[in-house]
């Protein structure tokens, strides 16, 4: 493949490879020598025209990891706030011979119209409220590692599913392995036409009590238009996994979150930093799975 735009256009054995992929690259990485020569003589650019830490910070070391020549790209003092459009921007960078172009940008699509426009690979780093293909790939990569499969699972979503890309390419993956899916949240935030293999649950207790693996999502003020919840604080309330919850809770679920989090909207600390959250562990594979994508794809010759 020369793009990852999104994991719905991915097999389940597409899935595979990038994990057993990703599995070698972090032995690799638990090495005094972290780097490999693989991708030396090549370069990549990661262009974010949204924030990011974990993203854009995992992409440059995987590449760097690569022995790629790396090129970060900051919007805020490139040509862009002079008016430059995407199709310019990304010819302006083409003409350097780049080879693999890591893309974040708030529209749906930006992505797709970027590999559509280039020989160079695109690798997708979120896109408006469409996808964030390595963020599920990096959670299932976590899940397999605590859990040891992915089948069999049932993993609870919980949160402002509507507004998040990253729900739904996890949902597309685990659409493609034998799990019991659950979205969990307020009618607000969940979506009316869910797909059939997915239980929808109103209620936080009911829908996560036997749940193999919790995902909490942030509350994305940033794309909602107009009052999705009463306030951040009833959201807490009502939805916020507090460690009262350990009491009825699975002893071996896990707890994980894409981040960023907000501590006392939908997580409270304790359960954020308790021995069944996975959260940093997901940042940490963030570099191996993102190493693995990069490997895997191959640009098309100018
Ligand atoms: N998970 C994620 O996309 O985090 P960042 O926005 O910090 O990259």
């Amino acid at each position: 493949m020369k793009d990852l735009i999104g994991i719905k256009e991915l097999s389940r054995q597409n899935i595979e490879e990038i994990l057993n992929t990703a599995k070698a690259f972090k032995e690799v990485l638990s090495r005094d020598i972290k780097k490999v020569p693989t991708l030396r003589g090549k370069t990549a650019i990661n262009l974010f025209f949204e924030p990011s830490t974990r993203t854009r910070t995992s992409f440059e070391l995987a590449e760097k990891r690569l022995s790629l020549d790396v090129l970060n790209f900051s919007i805020s003092t490139s040509s862009v706030v002079k008016g430059e459009t995407l199709y310019d921007t990304l010819k302006t960078i083409e003409a350097y011979n780049v080879d693999y172009i890591v893309i974040r940008h708030s529209s749906s699509g930006a992505a797709k119209f970027v590999a559509e426009h280039t020989p160079a690979s695109v690798i997708n780093a979120g896109d408006g409220t469409n996808e964030h293909p390595t963020q599920a790939l990096l959670d299932a990569f976590s899940i397999l590692e605590v859990k040891g499969r992915l089948d069999g699972l049932k993993i609870a979503i919980v949160g402002d599913i509507i507004h998040s890309r990253v729900a739904r390419s996890n949902l597309y993956l685990l659409s493609k392995f034998d799990t019991d899916i659950r979205f969990v949240g307020p009618p607000t935030l969940l979506p009316e036409d869910a797909p059939d293999n997915v239980k929808i649950f109103y209620d936080l207790k009911k829908g996560i009590k036997d749940a193999d693996v919790v995902m909490l999502l942030r509350i994305q003020l940033e794309r909602q238009k107009g009052a999705f919840i009463p306030s951040l604080k009833e959201y807490f309330h009502v939805w916020g996994l507090k460690k009262e919850a350990f009491s009825y809770l699975k002893n071996d679920v896990i707890i994980m979150h894409p981040g960023p989090m907000n501590r006392g909207v939908e997580i409270s600390t304790e359960v954020a930093d308790s021995s069944r959250s996975i959260i940093l562990r997901q940042v940490t594979n963030g570099i191996a799975t993102r190493m693995a994508v990069i490997y895997l794809l191959t640009p098309k010759e100018a």
